[in-house]
């Protein structure tokens, strides 16, 4: 049935695809989005929730996105289409291939915008704007970046430009080479971040505050923090809008599913957590909110690069290794659209990343002018950016994170999973899977939603 390679090119080995498919996961989502959000709502029993769902939900989704992409071989859309055929099912399937492009769109547009600020924070730090900065000054130089839609522009639009690009030329090629060294820097200047953390900042109350689950923190919208935390654990791992599943559909047949998205998961949470321990005690030792929002970080670690020793280089290498964190997540969430674009349309790879980035650059702007003169538009009281933020993560990436789940567990036939994953079927792992699979995964999003609109 399915070919043993895709028409888009595959992953030159395994390592490949794992560093890939972290450099996917690994982004804005752990450093700039798991801080704030764990801010938001208090600390240790969100980062409790984030974890379980991680290992719950987000783990076995991960085998099933990556086992779905790599017996499709094709963009998201055709993937679905062409599995419900071999399964015998209804062609609406490949919906959620629609809704993962949408997903893509909507993320990404965003994405882009934040990405931005981190471009605008290495030169930054490169100037030496963080000298002696104390709360006050890394607030007052958060707010006027944010404040300027024309510095906001030119940085989204360089943001999409290196992004688009890296697509046109093709995932595998590029990429590669980047997230191979890139990745491992950024994680060893993280530890120096929390080595400097536990000396000059509040180390103990920051572990507290991370790691004690008191679950009164979670405040007076439990539900609303529960969601939050199952949306973050989607985010951060990439899971339910078809990035994983591509780059799935980029490995070869041998390589074994569950020992990879294991390992992705793991360095997916460790660079959070990491944040996390970076972080907080820079919080809570400048007397800063935790729950101050998505400008956490840009107004904690300037303080902290202003202060340190060598803080000018550190600070500077920082900020280019989270662009390139960022540029690794962005190709991923470009890549589905370009691909059905390339399969249906008979684009060329560089006009169907044109097309696409062109449309998010668009989108972009609409975020980006959220955050200063369009601040008066609210849909539901959020302006663009918070909104597809908030939308994106705790609707659309769950909502396609169980369907995927219940296709993996319920649609396709048993032997066809097991041959895919490469497990045997009387074995513990591929039980555990299944059960995960059909029965937890589903169910816990679902709950986790009717919970949240307060439905019990
Ligand atoms: N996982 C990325 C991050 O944590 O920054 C963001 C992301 C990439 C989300 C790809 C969703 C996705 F499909």
């Amino acid at each position: 049935m399915s070919s043993t390679t895709s028409i888009h090119g595959m992953w030159s080995s395994r390592l490949a695809f794992i560093l890939a498919a972290t450099g996917s996961a690994v982004g804005l989502g752990n450093i700039w989005r798991f801080p704030y959000t764990a801010g938001e709502y208090g600390g240790g029993a969100f980062v409790l929730v984030y974890l379980l769902c991680v290992a719950a939900i987000g783990l076995p989704i991960m085998m099933a996105e990556i086992m779905i992409g790599r017996r499709g071989r094709q963009s998201p859309i055709n993937t679905m289409r062409a599995l419900a055929r071999d399964e015998g099912v209804s062609p609406l399937w490949q919906l959620l291939g629609w809704m993962g492009i949408l997903a893509g769109f909507l993320i990404l547009s965003f994405y882009s915008v934040i990405a931005g600020w981190t471009l605008g924070y290495v030169f930054r730090a490169g100037s030496g704007q963080f000298a002696g900065a104390d709360a006050g000054a890394a607030e007052a130089m958060f707010n006027a970046l944010v404040a300027d839609p024309e510095r906001l522009l030119a940085w989204h639009t360089i943001f999409m430009t290196m992004t688009t690009l890296v697509v046109a030329r093709g995932v595998a090629s590029g990429l590669e080479r980047a997230v191979r060294w890139l990745m491992p820097a950024l994680f060893v200047l993280l530890v120096v971040m929390v080595l400097y953390a536990a000396q000059a900042g509040d180390f103990a109350g920051g572990l507290e505050y991370l790691f004690y689950p008191d679950f009164a923190e979670l405040g007076a919208h439990p539900g609303e923090a529960v969601l939050s935390a199952m949306g973050q654990a989607f985010f951060s791992l990439s899971l339910g809008m078809g990035a994983i599943m591509i780059y799935g559909s980029y490995l070869n047949s041998r390589a074994s599913i569950g020992q990879n998205a294991v390992i992705i998961a793991a360095m997916d949470t460790l660079v959070a957590l990491l944040a996390g321990m970076a972080i907080f005690p820079i919080v809570l030792a400048n007397g800063l909110e935790p729950g101050s929002g998505p400008g956490l970080i840009f107004q904690t670690l300037p303080i902290a690069f202003g202060q340190m020793p060598g803080g000018l280089l550190f600070g500077t290498v920082f900020f280019v290794l989270l662009v390139f964190a960022a540029w690794t997540s962005a190709i991923s969430l470009l890549e589905p659209m370009v691909a059905w674009l390339v399969e249906n349309r008979g684009f060329s790879r560089p006009r169907a990343a044109a097309l696409g980035g062109m449309v998010v650059w668009l989108l972009g702007i609409a975020c980006l002018l959220s955050l200063n003169v369009w601040s008066e538009i609210t849909v539901f009281g959020k302006g663009f950016l918070d909104l597809f933020d908030y939308v994106t993560a705790n609707v659309l990436l769950p909502l396609g994170g169980v369907f995927i789940a219940i296709f993996a567990g319920w649609v396709m036939r048993r032997a066809s999973t097991e041959d895919e994953l490469g497990l045997r079927s009387d074995g513990f792992a591929y039980r555990v899977w299944r059960v995960l699979v059909r029965f937890v995964a589903p169910v816990g999003v679902v709950v986790v939603f009717l919970h949240a609109i307060g439905l019990f």
